[in-house]
């Protein structure tokens, strides 16, 4: 067995992984990256699209900004519909200046990838039988087979940013952590269509059939999602159907509608919030979704997995500057704070524009809560600030 040392073992390659060992990279920290999928999986994989404020800064200060200035569409507005009416709520008038940026997930893994390649810091794909020990030690392992081969890596830190399927957080002794669950009873079926959008701004609908969200990635790529239940299967959603259903939902009064082209991909993904408390053990530190999972109504899920390892580099750094761990000490409460409130504004976003199976006074009193919102600007800016994401902390 090849013994391997680093200072970070990273395991997983998805936007925190990636960032994280860019930003310890900036630092002088060595770090080694394990990813158990293709490179091509990872970065054509169709995921999150819209960056807060703090993530656009975050990939111009590391000097990521380049592509993201020249394709990233900057969105100082979104739409809220019902009742066939579209209300805007101009979330940069409402927010000293702050936007969001549509770039898709897979952007950003991409130019994560290609920074990391241009170092010589190691990110090995395809990896398997990934296992971690010692945690509680000075010198945590990773355990790993790569092309045939077993590789043990002993470490300073272990960072688990392998996401919700991950191996890190199931390692943490159960008697350890408590894990805080809503299983929603929906889900999203989401298509990417080669179309121009035919809105400069989202779209998040509530009809009598469900929710419909309209949103793209670029001038010619519209994305699309649905509410249905999460028991539906892909296969019972010819595209006519699919067509059909959005134009229900999504279509105003003032007769728009969203432009039509071929569908080039689709999926269906359920809805769950998760918080892992604390985010740590020893040294083994959890972040993004391996720490937390959000319904992505808010839009909040990368731009948690951004704070969760621009605080972990920060900590990182200040230990092998001086030695202090005060900040890594801190990490998990810092970050469950954050956590906590992105989950109370993605629950609140979500519950506004689903239908569930309530009542008639429940959908009449989401038509007042909706209603509401538009026309107070007191709560329209308090949806306007959580949306553009308050500052990294
Ligand atoms: P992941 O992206 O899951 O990365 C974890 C990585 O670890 C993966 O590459 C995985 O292959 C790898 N891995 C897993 N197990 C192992 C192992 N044993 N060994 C090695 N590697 C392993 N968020 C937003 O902010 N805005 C949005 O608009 C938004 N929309 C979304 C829409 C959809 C349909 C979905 C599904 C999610 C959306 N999200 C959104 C959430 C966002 O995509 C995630 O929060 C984000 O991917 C988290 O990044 P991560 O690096 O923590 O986890
Ligand atoms: C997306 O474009 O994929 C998207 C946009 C907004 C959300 C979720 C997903 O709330």
């Amino acid at each position: 067995m090849e013994q391997i040392r680093t200072q970070v073992g990273i395991v997983g390659g998805g936007p925190a992984g990636l960032m994280l060992g860019h930003l310890l990279h900036l630092r002088g920290i060595r770090s080694f990256i394990l990813e158990d999928r293709s490179e091509e999986h990872v970065i054509e994989r169709v995921r999150a699209g819209v960056l807060e404020q703090s993530t656009v800064d975050l990939l111009h200060e590391v000097g990521l900004g380049d592509r993201l200035a020249r394709e990233g569409l900057r969105h100082e507005g979104i739409y809220v519909a019902f009742g066939g009416e579209r209300h805007r709520i101009p979330l940069a008038e409402l927010t000293g200046g702050r936007a969001i940026t549509i770039y898709g997930q897979n952007e950003v893994v991409r130019d994560l990838i290609d920074a990391r390649a241009a170092t010589a810091e190691p990110l090995r794909f395809e990896v398997d039988d990934v296992s971690i020990r010692d945690f509680d030690m000075q010198q945590p392992k990773i355990g790993f087979r790569h092309d045939g081969q077993r590789h043990e890596l002993t470490c300073d830190f272990i960072a688990g940013c392998d996401g919700s399927r991950g191996i890190c957080q199931p390692s943490i002794p159960a008697s350890q952590v408590r894990i805080y669950e809503r299983v929603y009873p929906f889900a999203w079926l989401g298509i990417l269509v080669d179309a121009a959008p035919s809105s400069d701004e989202l779209v998040y609908s509530l009809h009598e059939r469900g929710f419909a969200l309209f949103s793209m990635r670029s001038p010619h790529v519209t994305r699309l999602y649905l509410q249905v239940s999460p028991e539906e299967d892909i296969e019972q959603w010819p595209d006519e159907r699919i067509w059909s259903e959005l134009d229900l939902r999504l279509h105003t009064r003032d007769g728009w509608t969203p432009l039509r082209g071929p569908i080039t991909q689709k999926g269906i993904t359920r809805m769950r919030s998760v918080v892992v408390e604390p985010m740590d053990s020893g040294r083994l530190f959890l972040a993004g979704d391996a720490a937390h999972i959000v319904p992505p109504t808010g839009a909040k899920g990368l731009n948690l997995a951004m704070a969760d390892v621009w605080r972990l580099a920060g900590a990182l750094g200040k230990f092998y500057e001086s030695g202090n761990e005060t900040e890594l000490r801190a990490y998990s409460e810092r970050g469950l704070r954050r956590t906590w409130r992105a989950q109370r504004f993605s629950a609140w976003m979500t519950s506004a524009l689903h239908r569930d199976n309530s009542d008639a006074f429940d959908q009449r009193r989401q038509r007042a809560e909706l209603e509401y919102l538009v026309s107070s600007r007191a709560a329209m800016t308090s949806l306007a600030e959580n949306y553009v994401g308050v500052e990294f902390d």
